[in-house]
């Protein structure tokens, strides 16, 4: 037996990794501190879970979902883009849901791209830019983020015999892992590069909700254009602490979405009606009292950290968006594997390598703020001790 070449091109996923090794240290009585996913601590919103509830004992949820969504998910998700970034979509044909945004991220790779093509992939960033059109037949170009820009990419650095293969493009703002926002003026410059080179850009906009000192993130389909060449993928996970419920909705442009619609309906067979309506229910307004809430619970573990890190004379930037604190690897590492396996050895504190984000993010530790403050201040307090 042997697994295919596209599979075995691509490293074990780091999260799948690191989670046998904290068990192994867990099974022999060390209490291991996890900053490394980005997993929200807290449930998920109350009247969040008393609409599944009722949606679950609901008869008609119990079927075989609608692959294109149900028609109350694609409502609210328009009603959610229209009010929060003043985004018009038609919910017929410019929404649809998604099994988490990784799965529809992975799936776009699929129904976009083919041998020989290229997609466009921020580096640092979340793994599956990379991973997914690997395993798709085609490949990935990396396009560094670099710390002196704003964390956007440099687009005339771009090889002119990539571009001319590029068929995708996957950006993320507020960015993971490095907690970067949207730099002025980059959204605009994507919509001209996309369009005049034939690129499907797909808007990662997994944190627009989670923000901090008054920042408020766009979507990527203000941007003038946006919807002629683009879809944003908008998902429930971190903003509305639904991770284990895996909702999210794709938005934009309809032709694509029609496209990633006739992959997925070979593949899946849809997001349970339940979870549809919870997250319909998520997205009203009533809601967003308890997204503020949790913000400020972020905002405050996130000056904890940077304070704690400060102190300890690592040069930190706190970030006006999603739950990462990217921080650089002290001196005398060779790399921010090797820091990070010194990190679990020593401390018992799992933080996650900037090198697993892409080479740009060599030289970088990710430490995620899902964790009460307590044992935040006591795994900073261990990292200061060493
Ligand atoms: C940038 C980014 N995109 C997508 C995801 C995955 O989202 P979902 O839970 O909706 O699959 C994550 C999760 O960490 C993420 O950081």
């Amino acid at each position: 037996m042997r697994a295919s070449k596209r599979l075995q091109q691509i490293p074990p996923y780091l999260f799948a990794e690191l989670e046998r090794k904290i068990e192994a240290k867990r099974a022999a009585g060390i209490d291991v501190i996890s900053l490394g996913i980005g997993d929200p601590d807290m449930p998920t919103y109350e009247p969040i879970v008393a609409a599944a509830q009722r949606a679950v004992a609901d008869p008609t949820t119990h079927q075989y979902p609608s692959n294109r969504g149900r028609r109350e998910f694609r409502e609210a998700v328009a009603a959610f883009y229209a009010r929060r970034f003043g985004v018009t979509l038609d919910p017929e044909t410019e929404v649809m849901p998604a099994i988490g945004a990784k799965e529809c991220i992975f799936n776009l790779n699929l129904a976009f791209l083919d041998p020989a093509d290229v997609a466009l992939a921020a580096d640092p960033g979340y793994p599956v830019y990379a991973g997914g059109p690997l395993l798709a037949g085609a490949e990935a170009a990396l396009m560094p983020l670099e710390p002196e820009r704003g964390f956007a990419p440099d687009f005339s650095a771009i090889a002119p015999d990539v571009l001319e293969r590029a068929r995708l493009m996957f950006l993320n703002y507020p960015n993971n892992p490095t907690g970067a926002i949207v730099p002025e003026g980059l959204f605009e410059e994507t919509v001209g590069l996309a369009s005049d080179h034939d690129v499907l850009v797909v808007h990662d906009n997994a944190y627009s909700e989670t923000t901090y000192d008054g920042y408020v993130a766009p979507s990527f389909l203000q941007t003038p254009g946006a919807k002629e060449v683009g879809v944003e993928v908008f998902s429930l996970s971190k903003g509305y602490n639904m991770t284990g419920w895996r909702c999210a909705a794709i938005v934009g442009n309809a032709d694509a979405i029609a496209d990633y619609w006739r992959l997925k309906s070979n593949v899946d067979s849809g997001l349970f009606e339940g979870v549809q309506l919870a997250g319909a229910a998520a997205l009203g307004p009533e809601l967003d009292v308890h997204v503020k809430g949790m913000n400020a619970v972020y905002q405050r573990r996130r000056d904890l950290v940077c304070d704690a890190l400060r102190q300890a004379g690592v040069d930190v930037t706190p970030p006006k968006g999603t739950i990462y604190i990217w921080a650089p690897v002290p001196e005398g590492f060779e790399s921010a594997a090797a820091y990070c396996e010194h990190v679990l050895e020593q401390a018992a504190v799992v933080i996650s390598p900037g090198g697993a984000y892409g080479p740009n993010g060599e030289g970088f530790f990710r430490i995620s703020l899902t964790t009460p403050d307590d044992r935040l201040l006591e795994a900073v307090e261990r990292l200061r001790a060493l």
